[in-house]
């Protein structure tokens, strides 16, 4: 997908992009690149133009907790480059990625001359706050396998490609991964995975998780 398609890039006109490929570099990394760690100081924001990023926070025991998956045109980074501090999370290449970079000057730079897009930057803080609250009310009010429901429905909706077996979830997820998206341990997520696969509601095709009957599992999201 090329920028001006992806979604947040698509409502701004084409002078945007012209003036953020003048202003930032492109910068390409591997598959399994780590981009920066959380804690690293850092002065750039990223936009993605093609491939994917995982955002995660990882315990001192390594256990890892995913933030959020990114696509292109959409942004990461900005955090340090608004307010100074250290970064909030660790960002890894999920697949091969261009990104173009933007150093807090040229981002200052870019806002001066372009105001809009520090309210399209409002409309992606806004997202990431709503998504960040409904992660805590979850915790709060559902149990684990309605919280796995949820999620389930979440993840087909945003990364679902349907196949004749349901929606199938374009992501390659680790039970210790998905555990994390939840606030749960990876037994507790591998156990009420398993009751969803003999009911039915949920197979595994490729390697990816399939959901075969939405409808039920929404139900058991309630
Ligand atoms: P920054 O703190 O500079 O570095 C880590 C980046 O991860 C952060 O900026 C955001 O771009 C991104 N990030 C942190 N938390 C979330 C979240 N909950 N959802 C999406 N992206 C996030």
């Amino acid at each position: 997908m090329t920028l001006d398609r992806a979604p947040l890039f698509a409502a701004l006109p084409r002078r945007h992009l012209e003036l953020l490929a003048s202003l930032a570099r492109r910068r390409v990394f591997q598959r399994g690149d780590t981009i920066f760690r959380h804690g690293d100081i850092g002065s750039s924001l990223y936009f993605i133009e093609s491939g994917r990023v995982k955002v995660v926070v990882t315990s001192e025991q390594g256990e890892e907790v995913l933030l959020a998956v990114l696509g292109p045109g959409e942004v990461f980074g900005e955090l340090s480059v608004f307010d100074g501090m250290p970064r909030s999370a660790t960002v890894i290449a999920l697949e091969d990625l261009t990104t173009l970079a933007l150093e807090r000057s040229a981002f200052q730079e870019y806002i001066r001359r372009e105001p809009d897009i520090a309210l399209h930057l409002l409309a992606v803080l806004s997202r990431r706050i709503r998504t960040s609250d409904t992660m805590i009310e979850d915790c709060a009010f559902y149990d684990v396998p309605g919280r796995l429901a949820k999620k389930l429905l979440d993840l087909a909706e945003q990364h679902g490609k349907p196949t004749p077996e349901g929606m199938e979830i374009n992501l390659r997820l680790t039970q210790r991964e998905l555990a994390g998206m939840v606030a749960a341990s990876r037994e507790s997520v591998n156990k009420h995975l398993a009751y969803f696969k003999v009911k039915g509601l949920v197979g595994v095709h490729r390697g990816h998780l399939v959901i075969r009957k939405a409808e039920e599992l929404a139900r058991r999201a309630r």
